[in-house]
């Protein structure tokens, strides 16, 4: 993965842990730099390390520091330079999420060696909506659990998530339903 995803690991541990922290875990995760280069792709390896080596030296599960991850993003990518395209990529939760593979696409257009997940919504109402959610990688839902509990944040709402359908023989992508 691009080397800001690293960056935003290595950011919400050190200020919520601190510097100590972080350099045990990048030694763990034999991972002599400590830092990272944002517009760099890295190996999909080092962040599922570094994220399973947080997970011992924070006595935290892996699924709730990607959770944690996800929600940080929301707030690290609009800080990094990254704000006026989530400005542009929806006014209203809904809006924002049916317009994810735009972004995404953008985003590719600057890192092109991006692997971004796909989505899509349906069946929408007032307060719910489903979210289909496809990706090359495992291992990402707690993520994505984060990342759209951010989202409902930044549009002022709480979210409420059931992972109705899985991926399986028969279907390529998880599916969510989102309440609020
Ligand atoms: C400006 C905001 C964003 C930027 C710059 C961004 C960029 C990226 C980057 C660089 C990756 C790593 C993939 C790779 O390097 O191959 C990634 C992965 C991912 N992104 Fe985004 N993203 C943004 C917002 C979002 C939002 C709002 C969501 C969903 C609500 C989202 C969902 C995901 C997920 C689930 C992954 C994990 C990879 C996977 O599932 O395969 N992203 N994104």
């Amino acid at each position: 993965m691009y080397g800001l995803v690293n960056k935003a690991i290595k950011d919400l541990v050190t200020t919520n842990f601190g510097e100590d922290k972080w350099k045990e875990i990048c030694r763990l995760a034999d991972h002599v730099e400590e830092d990272f280069i944002g517009m760099n792709p890295y190996p999909d390896k080092l962040t599922f390390d570094l994220v399973t080596h947080a997970s011992t030296v924070l006595n935290m599960s892996p699924g709730s520091i990607l959770e944690a991850f996800g929600e940080y993003w929301i707030l690290y990518t609009a800080d990094e330079g990254y704000g006026d395209l989530m400005n542009l990529t929806g006014n209203t939760f809904v809006e924002f999420l049916s317009n994810l593979d735009m972004l995404h696409y953008r985003i590719n257009n600057i890192m092109p060696e991006l692997q971004a997940p796909q989505f899509s919504t349906r069946n929408e109402t007032e307060n719910s909506v489903e979210l289909e959610y496809r990706s090359h990688r495992e291992g990402m839902i707690p993520m994505l659990y984060g990342l759209i509990k951010g989202l409902g944040k930044r549009f002022e709402i709480t979210v409420s998530i059931d992972h109705i359908e899985h991926k399986s023989a028969t279907s390529d992508c998880h599916v969510f339903l989102i309440k609020w």
